[in-house]
This record gives structure tokens, C-alpha cells and sequence, in this order.
């Protein structure tokens, strides 16, 4: 399948019409970060907003998805992880002592080895069901059939995210509606779940032709994607919608804690790296030097375990304003994020994408 600019056209109109929008631009759900403010200012111009509530209990799900509605009536997104194998806790692992000398360098007591789960995905799923979310979007695998059979009998338009052209048809015959491909640009978790993420680095200039031939859905390109240049030459690639999540985190709805958002101004465009040390799961963000140590000296405990052992230490970084020790997701075109209001943001990103696309330039 060849790509040309009136199929692209055709394409996106069909899933802005399926997602329930004006355009198929969607603002990423990034847990942690996206709050109802940024994803109703992203829904109110026309796209469609998202909120990653993957580590939130059902009640807090419940609040947030309340909260998009009181500030817009258009359709929004909200994300999940898969749900994952629970991993055995390891007392012993040599983790706990790396933590704890970053512990006291904050003057905190030691860390406590405990293990940590993420919400029961059902309640979590409960919660979404009960919230008017027109869409549900899900990475790190595949929910089980009879949860997408649950979703798709109340009428929710299902999206998965896949890393190479094997997860997108893995998540074609699980019957999604859209697949997001994540490019090894992307800030934020690698979503790989069919292999070593190491084999699935694919740049979103290569992984998005080649999903598009392979699969017969609508194919949203996300990674690197920052603002009309990016859009319009995914749209080329033969995406019919795009998904940014780095292009929104300096916006003043963004929940980035301040230390956060001056490391990303202050970021160098080599300055991110694909990282375990903060949640067990490789994850792109800002390297730093607790980042880089964790790497070197002991292996991450597995995910979510390693999140829940930094979960202190990240809670009182963020409390002090000291960007050493938080997770600071990014992806790789960090450089080109803007402090620009998100409906703003919005409306810009997806004029110029149009303006390349008509021949503007
Ligand atoms: C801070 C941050 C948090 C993220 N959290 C999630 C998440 O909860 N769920 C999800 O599906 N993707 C998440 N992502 C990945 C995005 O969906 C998307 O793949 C990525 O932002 C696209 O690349 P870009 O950051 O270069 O635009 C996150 C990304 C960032 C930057």
C-alpha cells in the first residue's frame, strides 16, 4: 500500500470520525503528568485529550475522568496499563543498598524492602466503564479478551500500543480499533510486550510504513513528533493520526513538577536515554547521574517493584524541588517542547500540519 496525500486525508478523517474529534491528533496519556486540565484544553480544540491513570486506584480514576467532564463536554481518552505477571520480591537484591545511600543523601531512613502492586486492573477497568471516556488506550500488552469484549460492548473505541510491526498484528487479532506506534523516540515507557525491548528500537520513521502496510487499521504515529513538521511527514508515512506527548510538558497544564520542567529547558537533544532505574521498565527520560549509577551497579528490581522502592525517594525529590532523583520522562526531540497553553498547542500544531500537507511548506 503506497501513501498519497489524499489517502492520508481520507484516513485521518475517517479515524477523527471513529475517535469521535475534529482532528486525529491526541495528546499522549502520560501517567503522572496529563491532568484533566491539559487533556479538556487538548478535547476543546479539537483533539482528543488523554489521561494515563495506570497507577491510580479505581476511586482516583473515578475523580479524575469527573473532573475532564465538568471542564469539556468532547470525547476524551483514558489509559491503562496491561495488566503484568507480579514478580517475586527480592530482599536481598543489591538494589536496596544503592537506594539507600541516595536515601541519605536526602537524610532519609533507608528504604524498606516491601513489595508493591499496582491496582487490580478490573477495578481500574470498573472505573473506566463507569466514566463516559469515548476511548480506551492501553500499553505494555494486551488486556484479557473478555475485558476488550467488556470495553467494546459499551461502545468504547479501543487503542493499543505496539513497538514493532509483530505487536501491531498481535493487537490487530485482538480486534483494537487503532494501533499506536511507538517509535524509539518516544518519551515515557517503551510499550514493547512481544519480545526484548532492546529488539524493538524501531524509529517512528521506519515503524510507521511498515505498520501501515501490514495492518488494515488506522495507524497513530507516536515518538519524536513535536510540532507541524513531524505530524505532516507522519501523515506522509501513511499515519492516520498522530499522538505527542514530550510537545505537551511544559505546558502550564502539565503536572511535571517545576524541578522537572527546568531540567527539560535546561536539556541537551542528546540528553535522554532508555532507563530501568526508576521503574524496573525501560523507560526514555532525562539521564542523570542517579540514573546512570543505578545502571551500572545493581540490576533494577522488576516492574512495578522498582517503582514502588524509588517511590519514596522520588516523592521527596519532588517535595524539595531536586530533579537528582525524580523520573523525568522525555523523548528525544525535548529541545522543541514549548511553553504554550495545550488548546493553544493544539490548534497550532494541527494548522501548520495542514498548511505542509496542502504543499505550504
Ligand atoms: C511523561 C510521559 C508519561 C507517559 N506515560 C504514558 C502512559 O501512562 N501510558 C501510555 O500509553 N504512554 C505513556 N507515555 C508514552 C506516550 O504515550 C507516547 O508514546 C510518547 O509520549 C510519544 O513520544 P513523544 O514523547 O516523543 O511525543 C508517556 C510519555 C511521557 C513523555
Amino acid at each position: 500500500m503506497t501513501s498519497s496525500p489524499q489517502s492520508s486525508a481520507l484516513a485521518s478523517a475517517r479515524l477523527a470520525a471513529r475517535l469521535g474529534v475534529e482532528h486525529a491528533f491526541i495528546q499522549a496519556p502520560m501517567a503522572g503528568v496529563s491532568t484533566p486540565e491539559m487533556a479538556a484544553a487538548v478535547s476543546n480544540a479539537g483533539g482528543l485529550g488523554s489521561l494515563g491513570v495506570g497507577y491510580l486506584p479505581p476511586d482516583a480514576v473515578r475523580q479524575l475522568a469527573r473532573r475532564v467532564r465538568e471542564l469539556t463536554d468532547r470525547p476524551f481518552a483514558l489509559n491503562l496499563f496491561a495488566p503484568q505477571p507480579a514478580p517475586a520480591l527480592d530482599a536481598d537484591s543489591p538494589m536496596w543498598g544503592v537506594l539507600a545511600r541516595a536515601h541519605a543523601t536526602l537524610g532519609l531512613e533507608p528504604p524498606r524492602p516491601s513489595a508493591w502492586s499496582l491496582p487490580p486492573f478490573d477495578e481500574q477497568v470498573d472505573a473506566v466503564l463507569e466514566s463516559d471516556a469515548r476511548v480506551f488506550s492501553f500499553t505494555f500488552g494486551i488486556p484479557p479478551a473478555s475485558v476488550l469484549a467488556r470495553l467494546r460492548a459499551a461502545g468504547r473505541v479501543l487503542l493499543g500500543t505496539a513497538t514493532t510491526v509483530h505487536e501491531a498484528r498481535l493487537l490487530e487479532a485482538a480486534g483494537v480499533d487503532g494501533i499506536v506506534a511507538q517509535g524509539s523516540e518516544a518519551g515515557g515507557h517503551r510499550g514493547t510486550f512481544a519480545g526484548p525491548f532492546e529488539d524493538a528500537m524501531v524509529g517512528t520513521l521506519a515503524l510507521v510504513p511498515q505498520m501501515v502496510d501490514a495492518v488494515g487499521l488506522p495507524v497513530v504515529a507516536s515518538g519524536g513528533l513535536m510540532d507541524g513538521r513531524g505530524i505532516a511527514a507522519a501523515r506522509l508515512l501513511g499515519a492516520a493520526g498522530v499522538q505527542l506527548g514530550t510537545a505537551f510538558l511544559l505546558c502550564p497544564e502539565s503536572g511535571a513538577s517545576e524541578a522537572y520542567q527546568a531540567a527539560l529547558r535546561s536539556a541537551r537533544e542528546d540528553g535522554t536515554g532508555v532507563i530501568r532505574a526508576f521503574s524496573g521498565r525501560p523507560a526514555r527520560g532525562l539521564v542523570t547521574d542517579f540514573s546512570r549509577e543505578v545502571e551500572a551497579s545493581a540490576a533494577p528490581l522488576p516492574f512495578p517493584l522498582q517503582h514502588g522502592a524509588t517511590t519514596p525517594l522520588r516523592a521527596a525529590a519532588a517535595a524539595r524541588g531536586d530533579a537528582r532523583f525524580l523520573a523525568m520522562w522525555a523523548g528525544q526531540g525535548v529541545t522543541l517542547a514549548r511553553r504554550v497553553p495545550a488548546g493553544e498547542l493544539t490548534r497550532a500544531l494541527v494548522a501548520d500540519a495542514e498548511r505542509r500537507l496542502r504543499g505550504g511548506g
